[in-house]
């Protein structure tokens, strides 16, 4: 090697080793200015804290039979328990809630109430047949009568309670 090549190598190896312990430096600099604040503001910071745990959250989550899983009922957007649509209390109500969409007018041919010619031939029939209807639906000649009016929630003694109710409007 010539004394040219020595000489660089030295002045390289003088750079090169300068800018390894500069390095080091500011690594140890960084560390020692972040950490300790860094991590308690984060640790602190309950909203990135809730942000983090509802981003890595597993997607699916099972309920387990004895477990308190309220926590997995299904809400709306806005937070709120969806409800169930609210039982009508009693015949007049259910009829007011339910049956009246099409009794009162004479939707889709139901048999209007009050209409009382309409009715005389129907609760001719016996309330036997009315509550079956009422209760399964029935096809007649005027149209479609929907089993409990649509609402298979209603409990059967509610729908015979109504009809009974309609059967007293149109005597
Ligand atoms: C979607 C419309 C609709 C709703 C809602 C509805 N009905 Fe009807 N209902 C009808 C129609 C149409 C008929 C007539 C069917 C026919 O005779 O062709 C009828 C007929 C009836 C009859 C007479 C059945 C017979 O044997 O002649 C009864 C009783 C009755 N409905 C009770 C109810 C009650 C109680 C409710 C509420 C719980 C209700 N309906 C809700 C459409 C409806």
């Amino acid at each position: 090697m010539s004394k040219h090549d020595d000489h660089f190598l030295n002045t390289f190896s003088i750079v090169i080793g300068t800018l390894v312990v500069v390095t080091l430096f500011l690594i140890a600099l960084a560390r020692s200015i972040g950490d300790p604040f860094e991590a308690a503001k984060i640790a602190a910071d309950k909203a990135m804290n809730q942000q983090v745990a509802s981003r890595t959250a597993p997607v699916g989550a099972v309920a387990v039979a004895g477990n308190d899983n309220s926590a997995l009922a299904i809400k709306s957007d806005d937070g709120a328990m969806p409800t169930a649509l609210a039982l009508p209390k009693d015949g007049e109500a259910t009829y007011k809630a339910v049956c009246s969409a099409c009794h009162a007018a004479g939707i889709a041919g139901a048999p209007k109430v009050g209409d009382k010619a309409a009715w005389a031939p129907r609760i001719a029939q016996g309330k036997a047949t009315l509550y079956t209807h009422a209760l399964n639906g029935y096809q007649g000649k005027a149209g479609v009568m929907p089993a409990k009016g649509a609402r298979p929630d209603l409990p059967d003694s509610l729908v015979k309670e109504t009809v009974d109710y309609i059967v007293k409007l149109n005597q």
